[in-house]
C-alpha cells in the first residue's frame, strides 16, 4: 500500500487500501501470528479518554452484537469525566456490558496504562482522549498486543505524523487490528459514491469542494485561564484552542471533509494555499479571546494532476451556514455530504448542478447500516473477528497531515508541499510522554494571559 502522494496508486488499489478494509499489501504472503483474547469467548475493551466522544465510542462498541464484549477499564485525566461517562453508560442500554468497579477507573496521565494493564493481547482499546496523546497511547497498546479503535485526528505536526506511520507498520506487523475514527469511510452511501467515482460516473475529478461553515464550537474559543484547574489541565479541556493538543478548530473540525474529498479524488493533495484570518478577538462581553485559532479558513489544495479542493471554513454566528461537501468532475458533479460530516444520502448528477433533473443516483442504505458511527465498530469487530488484515491508521494520518498542511497555509500565509509538512522538525509538545498532573503546559501564557497566535506573512516559517 501507498498512499504516498509522491506515489500514487491506481484507482482500483488506493480504493481498496482506503475502504473498509484497510490490507497492508507489503505483507501480503507474510504469516501474521493471530491475536485472539475471547478468553471464555469475552473481548474486553478498556476506554482511554472519558469525554463526550469516548462515551460515544464505547457506546457504539458495546452495541455490535457479533462477538460478546465488555468494558471492563476505564482511564481519564479528570475525576468528574470519569465518572460521568461511567454512569452514561452504566445507566443506559449497554449498562449490561459496563463491569468497571472503582479498582478499575484510573485517573492521571498515567491512567492510559493501568486500564491497558487491565486487558489481555488481543482485547480492545479505545483513544478518545485530543490528539496529543495519540501516539503514546498507541505505542503502549502495540506493546500490550492490542487491537485499537482510536479518534481523528492522529497528528498535528511532522514528527508525530512520522512517529505514527511507523507505528502504523509495527500494529500491522503484529497483526494488531486498528480502527481510525474517520468515519465517512463506513458511509455506505460514500463507500458506493466512491465506487461510481472511481468507475467514471462523473468523469475525471476536477474540483471537490467541502464547507463547514457556522457559529463558534467546541472549546475554540477560549478566554483567559481562570487559574484553576492547572493551566495544562485547562488547555486540555479546551483542547480545540490549542495547536498542540488538537491542530485547532482546523485539524478537528474540517478533517472530515479533507479525509473524504481526498477519498473522493483518490489521492491525497500535494500542496496547499490558503486564506484565514481573526476578525474578533474578544468575546461578546469584551473579554478578550486568547485560542490560537483563526475564525475563517479557505485553503486550496492542489492535487498533482492540477486538480483542486476547496476546504473553507468558519465559526461566526449569523453569517450563511454551509455543512456539506461536493465534487465536480469532467461529466458531471456529485454531493458528497449531504449535510454535517458525512450526512446520507450521497448522489450524482450529469450537470454542474445538483437539480432533480439532472440526477443520476441516490444512495439508498438499508436501515441498519444509516450510522457510520456503528459501522465503523461493525468493520472493526468483524476484522478482529475473521482476522482479516485491518489498518486504518496510515490513511488517518495522511489526513491529519493535510489538515494541518491546510492550517499551517493559512496560518503562516505561505505556499506549502505536503513533503515538505511530514519532513518538517516542529514538533508543538515534545515531551508530552512524560507529562504529570504537576507539569507546566506545553504552551505557556505571556504576562498578559495571552497565547502566541499565528501572523501570516509576519511569522512565516513557523506557526505562532
Ligand atoms: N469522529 C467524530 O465525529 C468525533 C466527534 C467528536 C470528537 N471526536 C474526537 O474525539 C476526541 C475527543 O473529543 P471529545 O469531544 O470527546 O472531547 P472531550 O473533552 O469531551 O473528551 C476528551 C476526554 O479525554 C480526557 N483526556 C485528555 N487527556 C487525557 C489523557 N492524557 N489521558 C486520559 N484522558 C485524557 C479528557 O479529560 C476528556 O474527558 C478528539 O480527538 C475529537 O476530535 C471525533
Amino acid at each position: 500500500m501507498n498512499n504516498s502522494p509522491t506515489n500514487p496508486t491506481t484507482r482500483r488499489e488506493f480504493l481498496l487500501n482506503t475502504g473498509r478494509f484497510a490490507a497492508v499489501s507489503a505483507l501480503a504472503g507474510v504469516v501474521l501470528p493471530q491475536v485472539h483474547a475471547a478468553e471464555n469467548g469475552l473481548t474486553q475493551i478498556a476506554l482511554i479518554g472519558c469525554g463526550g466522544r469516548g462515551t460515544g465510542a464505547a457506546f457504539n462498541a458495546l452495541s455490535v452484537k457479533q462477538i460478546p464484549l465488555k468494558l471492563v477499564a476505564m482511564a481519564d485525566v479528570f475525576q468528574n469525566r470519569l465518572d460521568g461517562s461511567y454512569d452514561n453508560l452504566k445507566g443506559g442500554p449497554v449498562g449490561g456490558l459496563v463491569d468497571v468497579p472503582a479498582e478499575r477507573k484510573f485517573v492521571g496521565f498515567d491512567a492510559y496504562q493501568k486500564a491497558m494493564d487491565c486487558l489481555k493481547p488481543g482485547d480492545i482499546v479505545i483513544f478518545t482522549t485530543p490528539l496529543a496523546f495519540r501516539w503514546v497511547h498507541f505505542s503502549y497498546a502495540i506493546q500490550k498486543g492490542l487491537h485499537v479503535f482510536m479518534e481523528k485526528p492522529l497528528t498535528a505536526d511532522g514528527p508525530t505524523s512520522r512517529r505514527m506511520l511507523k507505528l502504523a507498520a509495527e500494529a500491522t506487523a503484529k497483526n494488531l487490528k486498528v480502527g481510525v475514527g474517520l468515519m465517512s469511510r463506513h458511509n455506505r452511501g460514500m463507500q458506493a459514491l466512491a465506487n461510481r467515482i472511481q468507475d467514471g460516473e462523473i468523469g475525471d475529478l476536477i474540483l471537490l469542494r467541502g464547507y463547514r461553515m457556522h457559529g463558534p464550537g467546541g472549546s475554540a474559543y477560549s478566554t483567559k485561564w481562570p487559574g484553576t484547574p492547572s493551566e495544562l489541565l485547562w488547555q486540555i479541556q479546551r483542547f480545540h484552542s490549542f495547536i498542540w493538543a488538537s491542530g485547532g478548530c482546523f485539524n478537528d473540525f474540517y478533517i472530515h471533509h479533507v479525509d473524504h474529498c481526498c477519498w473522493m479524488k483518490n489521492a491525497w493533495p500535494v500542496k496547499a494555499q490558503a486564506l484565514g484570518g481573526r476578525h474578533y478577538r474578544q468575546n461578546s462581553d469584551g473579554a478578550p479571546l486568547v485560542d490560537q485559532n483563526f475564525d475563517v479558513y479557505s485553503v486550496e489544495y492542489t492535487f498533482a494532476d492540477g486538480s483542486k479542493f476547496i476546504m473553507d471554513g468558519r465559526c461566526i454566528n449569523d453569517c450563511k451556514e454551509i455543512y456539506s461537501s461536493y465534487a465536480h468532475g469532467s461529466k458531471g458533479s456529485a454531493i458528497i455530504s449531504n449535510s454535517g460530516d458525512c450526512g446520507l444520502p450521497s448522489s450524482t448528477y450529469k450537470s454542474q448542478n445538483p437539480d432533480r433533473a439532472s440526477r443520476l443516483w441516490e444512495s439508498n442504505v438499508p436501515p441498519g447500516e444509516q450510522d457510520p458511527y456503528l459501522n465503523e465498530w461493525n468493520d472493526l469487530i468483524a476484522a478482529i473477528h475473521n482476522d482479516h488484515p485491518y489498518n486504518e491508521v496510515e490513511r488517518g494520518v495522511y489526513a491529519s497531515a493535510v489538515s494541518s498542511l491546510g492550517r499551517l497555509a493559512a496560518h503562516t500565509g505561505q505556499e506549502i508541499t505536503l513533503e515538505q509538512f511530514l519532513n518538517s522538525e516542529t514538533e508543538y509538545a515534545p515531551g508530552v510522554d512524560k507529562l504529570t498532573l504537576n507539569s507546566p503546559a506545553p504552551l505557556l501564557a505571556d504576562a498578559t494571559g495571552k497565547y502566541p497566535v499565528p501572523e501570516p506573512g509576519i511569522k512565516r516559517n513557523r506557526e505562532f
